[in-house]
């Protein structure tokens, strides 16, 4: 009696055992194999080693905004410059200047050479990465009222810093021309074997060429060359016309509009659309600290570069957007799509959902995301921060 009793105690057991091992074998089965087609995407085609930082420069991947596309009539991309090694578009920048001084025996590497530049953006932690990466130092000049993330950002990274009053363009010690003279000094001074070269990257072509070889190149790739619309703000210029260069001059996209986002204080939006480079906000008596009255960093002139003016003949429209409109679409990307985004990006965002009312369906818009939101988190980020969660593309546009 009792070993029966045994037998069946051994047996139900054992086959508790055996469903509890399948059934666990079963919940992993769900949760890793089952769908392992979705992790596979992941791993499709990763990366090969690159050798060295600037190596990781460019190939950035392309988005699609999903919240955007599900809103408006169109297909809203976003290219994730913000995804370059030192967070922006101006890696290619800063890089293409180097790699062109160096071709022209201006600087040498394995020299303890010097970049100067004058910026107060995204171009001097750039330029501050990629020395530290090939083996040159770097000498950046900016006003200095400059936000604490970039001063922090350039002082981390081992750049000479190099505060000066904000002034005018016209005054010799505006942060350009201090970077320009302290390029000069060193390049005079008798007394060492370093040289140096200033960046300037308005004026520098290699800006512009850069993208015309490579962003614009990546982005007609990435869209299968079909693009109906691309759309990017403009500070230097060397973004908007390198490439709407390619996408019109080599790939014959001529029915590619392209679109000049520009915040509030900007000439260009006059320049393009009526010829005049003006803004209100300019007129005598009415204009306050900045050159450009806005809170967007990055974008933004009242004056004509050698880089906007080689290609603005392909710029078709330019839409303006308000600091309001920027600050609230920021907000609704980041909680809407999970995109945490920089100020001209959010521009570029709401000049896409305006320029969408008038494309036909299904139309293909790129925007560029120049740069991350972490950029800008004691400015625009304060005022974004703010902003309620559910806010919507009606509430952006205010109609
Ligand atoms: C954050 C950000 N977005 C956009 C731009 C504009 O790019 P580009 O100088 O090519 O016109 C800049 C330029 O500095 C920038 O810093």
């Amino acid at each position: 009696m009792s070993d029966s009793i045994h037998k069946w105690r051994d047996a139900s057991l054992l086959i508790t055992s055996l469903i509890t091992t399948s059934y666990t074998a079963y919940t992993v089965y769900e949760k890793y194999y089952k769908n392992s087609s979705k992790y596979n995407d992941i791993l499709e085609d990763p990366p090969k080693i690159k050798l060295g930082v600037d190596k990781l420069i460019g190939n950035t991947p392309m988005v699609r905004i999903n919240s955007l596309s599900k809103s408006t009539s169109c297909q809203i991309y976003a290219k994730l410059e913000l995804n370059n090694p030192a967070g922006s578009a101006k890696d290619r920048v800063a890089l293409n200047i180097i790699l062109t001084a160096e071709k022209n025996g201006q600087l040498t590497r394995g020299n303890p050479d010097w970049v100067f530049e004058g910026t107060s953006g995204s171009t001097g932690i750039s330029i501050a990465m990629i020395c530290n990466a090939l083996g040159y130092r770097s000498h950046i000049s900016l006003p200095d009222d400059t936000s604490i993330e970039k001063l922090s950002l350039l002082e981390s990274l081992g750049a000479v810093v190099n505060k000066v009053k904000p002034a005018s363009i016209v005054d010799p010690d505006q942060y350009v021309n201090a970077a320009k003279k302290a390029c000069e000094k060193l390049n005079n001074d008798t007394t060492t074997n370093s040289k140096g070269i200033f960046a300037d990257q308005f004026e520098n072509e290699a800006n512009w060429k850069v993208h015309f070889n490579s962003t614009g190149p990546e982005i007609y790739k990435q869209m299968n060359g079909k693009i109906d619309a691309f759309i990017a703000g403009c500070g230097t210029g060397g973004t908007i016309t390198g490439v709407a260069k390619y996408l019109k001059e080599v790939k014959g996209l001529n029915n590619c509009h392209v679109v000049l986002a520009d915040p509030q204080g900007s000439g260009f939006f006059n320049r393009i659309n009526y010829g005049v480079m003006y803004d209100s906000l300019e007129k005598e008596g009415t204009r306050r600290r900045h050159q450009v009255d806005t809170i967007i960093e990055g974008i933004g002139l009242n004056r004509i570069t050698r880089n906007f003016n080689h290609g603005e003949e392909n710029i078709d429209e330019s839409i303006r957007v308000t600091d309001d409109q920027a600050i609230k679409m920021a907000k609704f990307l980041s909680v809407n799509d999970g995109l945490f985004v920089g100020s001209s990006t959010a521009i570029n965002a709401v000049a896409a959902i305006k320029l969408a009312k008038k494309l036909p369906k299904d139309s293909r818009i790129v925007i560029i995301a120049c740069d991350s939101g972490s950029r800008h988190l004691s400015k625009f980020w304060k005022e974004a921060r703010a902003i309620d969660r559910n806010i919507t593309l009606k509430d952006i546009l205010g109609n």
